[in-house]
């Protein structure tokens, strides 16, 4: 593998391959990841064309416990803004010896392209980490997610887990539906309004729902959504209010899901929108296990990509 830009098209063997390197960085120091010296000499370069908590943070977390050296750009004050365009920016930090980037961009592809023009110049020794493009894909946010699921189910091939809101314009449920579909949940489902569900659902083996009773109905893990607003450009928002009345998760929705279910979320949670607080603060919710899981994950991803890690 030398980029991740997707889970679409990653065989199961990679994504397990990929977990079991997450699980053992973690095993290696009783849940807490140690420091290791893959990566020692090398240089991970965030550059963030939007706004980012987690991701960012854990890539630097992940990139530091690998022993990388990392420099975040901030791009609220490169040049950027004086027109220079993705590809000469990269071209640029290439030249300062740049041997991974993690890049997120508003516009779906663009790690693609950044991709394409590495393999044109030939630059195999540079590796592109897609944290999130446009509406497209957020693979490690996937794989993160896919962790957390195995740690809590043990078991891909007996689950049902649904996705739950603004499935439209959401690069996490798509990276999730690859990923829980190549993994073997024999039951994907999403959730929603039609209005924020995009066509094709069911060709990629997604059962679709529009109330919330019948969807999450015995589920095992509910995945839930944030509305995307800086991604609807004008189009006609639901009140916040009617939103939450029939899509945001309360204890009375919960209870017709597993009750062992967990509920996830990637964060940010907007409480009151599509999640109350009894549900993000119960026992039941696994949203800060996601993020620690996150660091190993992402540790493993840039071990992996780097050539230096086989679990
Ligand atoms: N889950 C996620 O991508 O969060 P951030 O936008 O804070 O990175």
């Amino acid at each position: 593998l030398q980029h991740l830009l997707t889970l679409e098209g990653l065989s199961r063997e990679m994504l397990m391959h990929i977990l079991n390197t997450a699980e053992s960085f973690l095993s290696l120091n009783n849940h807490d990841v140690k420091k290791v010296p893959l990566l020692r000499g090398k240089s991970v370069f965030n550059i963030f064309f939007e706004n980012s908590t987690r991701t960012r943070t854990t890539f630097e977390i992940a990139a530091k416990r690998l022993s990388a050296d990392v420099v975040n750009l901030d791009m609220q004050t490169s040049s950027t803004s004086k027109g220079e365009t993705l590809l000469d920016t990269m071209d640029n930090l290439a030249a300062m010896h740049a041997d991974m980037f993690v890049v997120r961009h508003n516009q779906s592809g663009a790690p693609y392209l950044m991709a394409e023009h590495l393999n044109k110049l030939g630059k195999k020794d540079i590796h592109i980490v897609n944290a999130g493009d446009g509406r497209h894909a957020h693979p490690t946010q996937g794989l993160l997610d896919m962790y957390t699921i195995r740690h809590y189910k043990k078991d891909f091939t007996q689950l049902r887990v649904a996705i739950v809101g603004d499935v439209l314009h959401s690069r996490v449920a798509r990276s999730d539906i690859h990923a829980l579909t190549t993994l073997g949940v024999p039951e994907v489902r999403v959730i929603g309004p039609q209005t924020l569900l995009p066509s094709g659902l069911r060709e990629m083996g997604v059962h679709v729902y529009h109330d919330m009773a019948a969807g999450l109905k015995d589920v095992d893990v509910v995945i839930m959504l944030r509305l995307q607003k800086e991604r609807m450009h004008g189009a006609l928002l639901p009140s916040e209010a009617e939103y939450f009345k029939h899509y945001g998760l309360t204890l009375d929705k919960l209870a017709h899901a597993a009750q062992d279910a967990i509920v996830m979320h990637p964060g940010p949670i907007n409480r009151g929108v599509e999640i109350a607080s009894e549900v993000a603060d119960s026992s039941q919710a696994v949203i800060l296990p996601q993020v620690s899981f996150g660091i190993a994950v992402r540790m493993a991803v840039m071990a992996i990509l780097s050539g230096g890690h086989a679990a």
